[in-house]
């Protein structure tokens, strides 16, 4: 036995690492690698930044668990009142858990609780976890799913626009999904039994789509016409990865229940739902918890990472470098049309689709370009999308412009080379 690591997880790579700055990460052999996944969307603030590493160190020496039904440690309320500052309007109370299929569940629950209603419609494409209510919410791969059946009942699926993949301009895929969503509540469902619905404003591990502006109005006003809650998955679109805190920030949209995790303290394990007072007061007492949930650390460290990310300038360059890429990337598929179909995102929330001869999705050739990335060049870099064909640009938003210039080149390199 060379392991004694469960085989489950899949490996990207087989770096083994011992350190982190920045954007960078270092092996175990002394050798540094860019690090364009950032731990799958989490370190947005960097590897290691010094005022977060501070932060959690102060809290270590003081309390590294303060279990909240027996009593509140005194980072709990002020973080609940930082994120009520910088959260949309009308989100003021917070319930807060360790991880985002725990947040997404939890969201559902108080939907549940507070509607009297058992349903959930979620969007084709989307990731919400990997417990098993939230894989019955995931329909972004079939591999979460298959061999885990029975998944919990309750969850109808609803398409999301996403155009590369079907074909249509944004405008009839908006209107054909839109009407679709109406048919399921009158064909599968009906209002009277969804509490909730579920989107991801930029859909993730589905392909990196951002939801067009009219498709999430439609749905948001869909929700207000028939009393269901609008619940916005940002726990990877949130907390500056699209250019703003949040994603629906960008489309002033007031979701009823706000989910947020990964980038929420900069990788110590923290999430956190955010509702109305009076939806709040809808969850009855007791019905749910947890024994980590609004840790003392990772409250210090969402405290720090969110002072970060308020200070003068750290979303004006995460908006700078997003656009910087982006061109870049365009710049890219100009000299590479055959093999680039698409790049598309907001700030550094990036995709680009890999196609073949024929425009179809081409995943070996994208596994070919992430190895030539590791191997040649150093870089760490995921896919996405439901063939993995899909290249997913998510770095540390402290990414510096010679990091991004110095990653398109090595794309460039790698198109070359594969
Ligand atoms: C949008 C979204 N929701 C939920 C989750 C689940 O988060 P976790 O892996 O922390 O359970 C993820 C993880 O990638 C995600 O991207």
């Amino acid at each position: 036995m060379d392991s004694h690591l469960a085989d489950v997880w899949f490996e990207l790579t087989d770096l083994q690492v011992s350190h982190g700055s920045g954007a960078v990460i270092t092996t175990t052999d002394g050798v540094d690698y860019l690090d364009l996944s950032s731990g799958i969307g989490v370190v947005n603030t960097g590897h290691c930044h010094p005022a977060v590493v501070a932060a959690i160190r102060e809290q270590a020496g003081r309390f590294l668990h303060a279990q909240v039904n027996c009593y509140r440690h005194d980072l709990l309320e002020r973080l609940a009142a930082r994120l009520a500052e910088i959260t949309p309007d009308g989100i003021e109370r917070f319930f807060f858990g360790n991880s985002g299929a725990e947040a997404t569940e939890a969201a559902i629950k108080l939907a549940k609780q507070a509607t009297g209603r058992p349903g959930t419609i979620v969007f084709q494409g989307s990731f919400h976890g990997r417990t098993h209510l939230t894989m019955a919410m995931t329909t972004s791969k079939s591999g979460y799913r298959v061999g885990h059946s029975p998944l919990p009942s309750g969850i109808f699926v609803a398409p999301f626009p996403y155009t590369f993949l079907t074909g249509e301009d944004e405008d009839t895929a908006v209107a054909r999904c839109l009407r679709e969503f109406d048919l399921l509540l009158k064909t599968q469902t009906s209002p009277a039994e969804i509490g909730s619905v579920i989107l991801e404003p930029v859909l993730g591990e589905g392909g990196y789509v951002p939801a067009p502006r009219a498709f999430i109005e439609g749905i948001a006003e869909r929700c207000r016409a028939h009393d269901i809650l609008f619940i916005a998955d940002e726990v990877q679109s949130g907390f500056g990865r699209t250019g703003e805190l949040f994603t629906v920030d960008h489309h002033d949209l007031r979701p009823d229940i706000l989910v947020m995790a990964k980038g929420i303290a900069s990788g110590f394990p923290l999430s956190a739902i955010g509702a109305s007072a009076e939806l709040m007061d809808r969850w009855p007492v007791g019905s749910h918890g947890g024994t980590y949930g609004g840790n003392p650390m990772g409250c210090a460290a969402a405290l720090a990472t969110i002072d970060v990310m308020t200070a003068t300038g750290f979303l004006d360059h995460a908006r700078a470098m997003g656009e910087r890429f982006l061109d870049g990337l365009e710049e890219v598929r100009s000299r590479h049309p055959e093999v680039v179909a698409e790049n598309r995102g907001i700030g550094l929330m990036l995709a680009t689709e890999i196609v073949d001869g024929d425009g179809n999705p081409d995943a070996p050739r994208a596994a070919a370009i992430l190895r030539h990335l590791l191997h040649e060049e150093r870089i760490v870099l995921m896919s996405c999308g439901p063939f993995g064909s899909t290249l997913r640009w998510i770095p540390p938003l402290v990414i510096s412009e010679k990091q991004v210039d110095g990653s398109l080149q090595a794309l460039d390199n790698a198109l070359a080379a594969t």
